[in-house]
């Protein structure tokens, strides 16, 4: 029996990949801590169980983290996903799901943690961006990396183009890790994460492509 848990605070379209991607499990339960977050209606209508817990309706981050962890464990899951969630957690929490909770960031870590990546990443110049799916550790956006994605940055991208190339990579990479993790797959040692019979290969990604 195999349960996944996502923590969802909106659209939810990481979390829609991630229930429709087949994976090995018997439940999903979505979390959300935004009672609009649209991703709520679509985890029901894909067969998972979907909750609230409003982190308004909590004084501050450690009582919500408490009443978040309590309603996590009910569900003894193997792994927890944050797709899209809006709280930094405290230590604590992420202390008690170590090598457990596992998070996508939209862009080639340790480039840009944060938020506003792919601004920044226009900003800078770079010709290429990508995502990165990771281990939570209590350093934001700086745990062990599973599985990166590049895309290339066309001359005339804007914010909004440029973060839907990098979506469509996300939603590749994050069901991606999350099987390998479920099928037992995934070894940490210290920063450094291997993956077993994972393919390799060798090709460079130009951007812009080479002209002769
Ligand atoms: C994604 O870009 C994800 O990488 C970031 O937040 C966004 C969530 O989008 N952490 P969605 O809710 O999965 O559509």
């Amino acid at each position: 029996m195999k349960t996944l848990v996502i923590l969802i605070s909106g659209r939810g379209s990481n979390m829609q990949a991630l229930l429709e991607a087949g994976l090995p499990i018997n439940r999903a339960v979505v979390i959300s801590n935004n009672p609009d977050a649209e991703g709520l209606k679509i985890a029901e209508s894909l067969g998972a169980r979907a909750l609230c817990i409003n982190h308004r309706d909590f004084q501050d981050r450690e009582t919500f983290d408490t009443a978040l962890a309590t309603e996590i464990n009910r569900h003894q899951p193997n792994l927890i996903a944050l797709a899209g969630f809006m709280r930094i957690l405290s230590h604590d929490f992420v202390q008690q799901y170590q090598g457990r909770l596992i998070n996508i960031h939209p862009s080639l870590l340790p480039a840009y943690p944060g938020l506003h990546t792919h601004r920044h990443a226009l900003q800078e110049g770079v010709k290429i961006h990508g995502c990165t799916v990771h281990f939570v550790t209590a350093t934001v956006d700086h745990g062990p990396i599973v599985i990166q994605a590049a895309v290339p940055v066309m001359p005339d991208d804007t914010s909004q183009a440029l973060a839907n190339r990098v979506l469509q990579a996300e939603h590749r990479i994050y069901p991606q890790a999350v099987r390998w993790f479920l099928q037992d797959q995934l070894r940490l040692s210290g920063q450094v994460v291997t993956v077993s019979r994972a393919t390799t290969h060798d090709s460079v990604i130009y951007s812009p492509g080479l002209q002769n």
